[in-house]
């Protein structure tokens, strides 16, 4: 053997040892701090919870009912975080170095990539500046036509499909309508998926992807990239992230032909949020590379249909649940379109009861039930010491359930959101779009969405359940085991 196969394999070596010193440095110091905090039992290998998805929030929320400020959750031998289980120190946690970098982010951007969701540091500052300006109000209004259009679509197959009286699942056709809705409004594309009578491979590869994503946490084999893709999961996950890929790519391939060809596009009133990044420049004249795109369009597409259209149908069911809040609902809707079809901009801040509705709907049936953070620095609270990479687990679920907040949490009570019965109210227990600089990017045009469809779907029926009750699953977004079914009543 040569000189220089000898010389580069002990830089190998030598590699290989302060990546992995470093590892385990950051484990111990971790381990160390956890410790000191008290909390459940956990099993040096399995951790503090031996599940699945299904019992998770059951098992989760005991945990912060017994430990009321913050305790250590072990999910196994390489995966653990402070669970802060009380929303108030939260505040101390939330420093500007706050990140992302807990497992579960790592296995998602294995997936959506480096996007504004996943990204950390000046990637992700510089991408946030960006794609502000599209979520501007002025940009926001445009959207009114193409939600119209798109619950249009929506009532008239549920038109059909209720004739016979029979409850119908929600969600699946929810989920169609969002996102035909968030890719006409970000990537001014029509796929009319709504139409199509089979539902969308980039849906279903979303959906398995979430799924496969989630529980990939419970199987330590599966924390290996190298492992994971050699399993079964792994190869299916790998299979949705490569079509997922191709589908933005053609997408931004067709835009960025369309706007080249269009000679007066400097004239246009607003870009979409996708002609934004391929006009955008860095200060040297650089623009964002396609793949860089392709990141941000799965990340969009994937944020902006899953967590409306599960929203969506939570706000429904919560009303069918509740007949005297819907028909409430409804006669405000009457008073302030008039009776007219379409639902205009300005009809919008006018639904106060309706929003009240939402906001309700969406602290009982928490859309983004779990989150995660990274500390960034050193950040001593109670009298504990954390480190720096030390992960933090968010229950939002818990904070919109707990009942040092919220006077019998599992009523469904719009009220509680009012102006007078909020104000004693603390603003971080209740946090259904996160908190901080990486709150959600598409709050607004989320509710602007919820609140235009569901106006729209509740002028025309009349909702119904004959079994409200629900066991709640946190896919990513919170499911409802077996789907949500409902009986819709055609008012015409
Ligand atoms: C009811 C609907 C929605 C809910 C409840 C919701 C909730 C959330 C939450 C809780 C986060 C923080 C996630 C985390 O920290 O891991 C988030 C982030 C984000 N959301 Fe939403 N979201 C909704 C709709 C949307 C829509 C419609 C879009 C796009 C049009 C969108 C785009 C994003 C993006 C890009 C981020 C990452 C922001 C960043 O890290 O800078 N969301 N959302």
């Amino acid at each position: 053997m040569n000189t220089l196969v000898l010389v580069l394999i002990a830089i190998a070596v030598a590699f290989l040892l302060k990546s992995a010193y470093s590892f385990f440095s950051r484990i111990s110091n971790v381990w160390k701090a956890l410790g000191k905090v008290p909390g459940p039992y956990a099993h040096w290998l399995t951790g503090t919870y031996i599940g699945t998805l299904e019992t998770f929030i059951p098992a989760h929320s005991k945990l912060c009912e017994k430990y009321q400020d913050m305790f250590p959750m072990f999910y196994n031998v390489a995966n653990f975080q402070l669970c802060i289980s009380n929303p108030i120190l939260l505040k101390q946690f939330l420093k500007p170095s706050i990140s992302k970098e807990t497992i579960i982010h790592s296995f998602f951007e294995e997936w959506v990539g480096p996007g504004i969701l996943q990204a950390n540091g000046p990637q992700w500052s510089r991408n946030r500046r960006l794609l502000t300006p599209a979520f501007h109000f002025d940009v926001l209004k445009s959207y009114m036509k193409v939600f119209n259009e798109c619950a249009d679509i929506l009532i008239n197959k549920w038109v059909d499909k209720a004739k016979d009286g029979k409850p119908i699942e929600i969600l699946d056709d929810m989920s169609l309508c969002a996102f035909d809705a968030i890719i006409r409004c970000t990537c001014s594309t029509e796929l009319n998926t709504q139409t199509h009578g089979s539902r969308h491979q980039f849906l279903i590869a979303c959906r398995e992807n979430t799924y496969l994503g989630e529980s990939r946490i419970f199987n330590l084999f599966h924390h290996s990239s190298f492992l994971y893709k050699l399993s079964q999961n792994g190869r299916k996950f790998h299979r949705n992230v490569a079509y997922c890929r191709q589908f933005a790519r053609d997408i931004i391939l067709r835009r960025k032909a369309e706007l080249d060809s269009q000679e007066d596009n400097e004239n246009k009133k607003h870009y979409d949020f996708l002609d934004i990044m391929l006009k955008a420049k860095d200060s040297d004249g650089t623009g964002m590379s396609v793949d860089e795109i392709v990141h941000e369009v799965i990340t969009f597409l994937f944020a902006g249909h899953d967590t409306t259209s599960t929203s969506l149908s939570w706000l429904l069911f919560s009303l069918a649940c509740n007949p005297q809040c819907q028909r409430q609902c409804q006669e405000e809707i009457r008073k302030v379109t008039e009776d007219r079809n379409d639902i205009r901009w300005d009809d919008l801040s006018a639904l106060s009861y309706t929003t009240l509705c939402v906001k309700e709907s969406q602290r009982l049936h928490t859309t983004v039930p779990f989150i995660g953070r990274t500390l960034g620095e050193e950040t001593t609270v109670n009298g504990y010491t954390f480190p720096k990479g030390m992960d933090l687990e968010l229950p939002i679920y818990h904070y919109h359930h707990d009942s040092r907040w919220w006077k019998n949490p599992w009523d469904f009570d719009p009220s509680r959101f009012t102006p007078d019965n909020s104000q004693d109210r603390d603003p971080f227990c209740y946090l259904p779009f996160a908190v901080g600089t990486r709150n959600c990017i598409g709050q607004n045009f989320a509710l602007q969405e919820l609140k235009a469809i569901a106006a729209k779907i509740l002028q025309r029926f009349e909702l119904s359940t004959d079994n409200p009750t629900y066991q709640h699953i946190p896919a990513g977004v919170l499911k409802n085991k077996g789907g949500i079914y409902l009986t819709l009543k055609d008012r015409k």
